[in-house]
């Protein structure tokens, strides 16, 4: 048994996850010693908070995969980015600049928590039009989506997926979040549970504790989706993007 995490800030130096390198690689071995074995590097997308940090994330990188192969060799690494909905984010998707999950057609997505429902169905329609397989990041903070499970449902129905933070649904976001992240799980919408760790303290790596609150609550078919399968389908898919629910 392996978890995959297919949303993740360790990268250190390029947005507001891992500051240092160190700072990093902690993170890194705490995903591993968690259960986790193939972790995808997804670092923010956001030319207006970020700047280009492009090379940046080459660079860490490229650190990490020379420690994980003398430390961690089991572990597998991917990278991608979390893209910051904007109008411009199809081309900067067609010209490379920002990440697809692994080169795949998945695109890891976010909004503003308190971006309008209509800029969230056009933004995931934009990525479904233009041939990508929109990933809604921590589906469960846009306000505008509470209690909105028939349009999840559509939207999934069209090509989007769905993703869920381990935090929210183990309620270290309050009871609020975490009654949103169990509707969404009873109603089957959910693809994906991601850290989108950030750093040891506050925002921490790893996926057993979600994953064990979903095998007693829910279904143990549904956790291994959830925790391990879907991620690797989709980080091993070829880059015409196949199909997973
Ligand atoms: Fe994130």
């Amino acid at each position: 048994m392996f978890f995959a995490d297919i949303h993740t800030h360790a990268l250190f130096g390029v947005d507001d996850g891992a500051k240092t390198e160190k700072d990093m690689l902690a993170m890194v071995k705490a995903e591993y010693e968690d259960g986790t074995r193939l972790m995808c590097l997804t670092p923010h997308f956001h030319p207006g908070y970020y700047g280009d940090n492009r090379a940046a994330v080459r660079s860490a990188f490229e650190t990490l995969l020379h420690y994980a192969e003398d430390e961690l060799p089991d572990l597998e690494l991917c990278l991608g980015n979390e893209l910051h909905y904007s109008q411009d984010c199809v081309s900067w998707l067609r010209n490379g600049d920002c990440k697809t999950i692994n080169g795949t057609r998945y695109v890891l997505v976010d909004f503003s928590h308190n971006e309008e429902e209509r800029v969230i169905v056009r933004g995931t329609e934009e990525l479904l039009n233009a041939g990508y397989r929109p990933i809604l990041a921590h589906v469960e903070r846009y306000n505008a989506l509470r209690r909105r499970n028939p349009l999840l449902a559509r939207l999934r129905d069209n090509g989007a997926l769905l993703q869920i933070n381990t935090q929210t649904l183990v309620g270290e976001w309050g009871f609020g979040m975490r009654n949103r992240c169990m509707r969404l799980l009873e109603d089957g919408l959910v693809s994906f549970v991601a850290s989108d760790c950030h750093d040891m303290k506050n925002r921490g790596p790893g996926l057993s504790k979600a994953y064990e609150m979903i095998v007693k609550k829910i279904d143990k078919g549904y956790a291994n989706a959830l925790c391990m399968n879907n991620a690797a389908e989709i980080v091993h898919a070829d880059t015409d993007g196949k199909d997973t629910d």
